[in-house]
Parts: C-alpha cells; sequence; structure tokens
C-alpha cells in the first residue's frame, strides 16, 4: 500500500542532507513535507516515546535536541519498510559490514549519530505528523491524491 513515514536527518548529519535528499529522491519517494528544526528536549522525548524505558534514551534526546535536524514526510509505496531499508541497520559499524550503500553506512558515525532516523510503524509516523509539522499538515496530507 501507499504509506507516509517520517524521515529525520539528525543533527551530525545535516551537512549532508542534499546527498541525503537526493538518494531519497533516487529511491522513488515523494518529499511531501519538508522542515528544519532544532527539537525541544520535550518534543524528542516524544519523538522517542518507545524508547523511554532504555538506558541510551537520557543521552538520546539531549542529542536529538542538541541542533537542528531536517524532518521529512515521505511517501511511497510500502514507505515505512523503504525508508528503513535505505538507512541500514542502526550500527553504522553494522550497516558497513551488511550494507555498504546504505545511509547509515554512508553518513553514521556511532549507534547515537547514526545519521538518520525513521518511524517503525504507520501508526507512530501519524503520531508525530501533527507534532513536528502542525495539525493542518493531517488535512494537507488527507488531500492529496
Ligand atoms: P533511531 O532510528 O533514531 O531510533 C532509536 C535510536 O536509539 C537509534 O536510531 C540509535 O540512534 C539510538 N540507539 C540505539 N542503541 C543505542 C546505544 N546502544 N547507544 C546510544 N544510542 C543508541
Amino acid at each position: 500500500p501507499t504509506q507516509q513515514t517520517v524521515a529525520v536527518v539528525k543533527p551530525n548529519a545535516l551537512s549532508e542532507k542534499e546527498n541525503i535528499v537526493k538518494k531519497i529522491e533516487e529511491s522513488g519517494f515523494k518529499v511531501s513535507l519538508s522542515k528544519e528544526q532544532q527539537l525541544t528536549k520535550e518534543i524528542a522525548e516524544q519523538l522517542y516515546a518507545d524508547h523511554k524505558d532504555s538506558e541510551f534514551f537520557n543521552e538520546l534526546t539531549d542529542f536529538m535536541s542538541s541542533g537542528p535536524s531536517l524532518f521529512m514526510v515521505l511517501t511511497r509505496e510500502d514507505a515505512v519498510m523503504g525508508w528503513r531499508a535505505l538507512m541500514g541497520p542502526t550500527d553504522p559499524e553494522e550497516a558497513k559490514q551488511s550494507q555498504p550503500e546504505s545511509l547509515r553506512a554512508l553518513f553514521g558515525e556511532d549507534k547515537l549519530k547514526n545519521a538518520v532516523h525513521g518511524s517503525s510503524n504507520v501508526e507512530n509516523a501519524a503520531k508525530i505528523i501533527p507534532v513536528v509539522f502542525g495539525e493542518e499538515a493531517i488535512a494537507t496530507d488527507n488531500n492529496e491524491d
């Protein structure tokens, strides 16, 4: 099915945003919405609500609120899985071994500064779109064909 997912270029990779967006478009995604923004710690905590019990939650949300990130809504057939495949494994070291062309292999530094983030499912994407892009983003998206 055609889906929407949220893609994030993390603060450590923002200088590579042109290269990353080029790869996204070459992979058949439509960038439906795009916004550069520095997250507050609070919104970073919302974005990573699923990880709130992990030992790196504080480090992760500190990093994600340390500088501007690029947020995008990507639309494509199987966008959630497709974007996760393009990102590659969470750990850039592993990505370099198993998927050297993936974004985390190319632009990631370590597990935390792994260049990009993506929604884990369509429900998470739908939840975070209005938080980052505002409530009006919902209506805008629904009007697209
Ligand atoms: P991301 O796709 O942003 O979703 C959750 C993030 O947690 C993940 O990518 C990593 O950046 C981060 N993460 C996962 N494991 C660790 C770890 N062991 N130490 C620090 N950060 C981690």
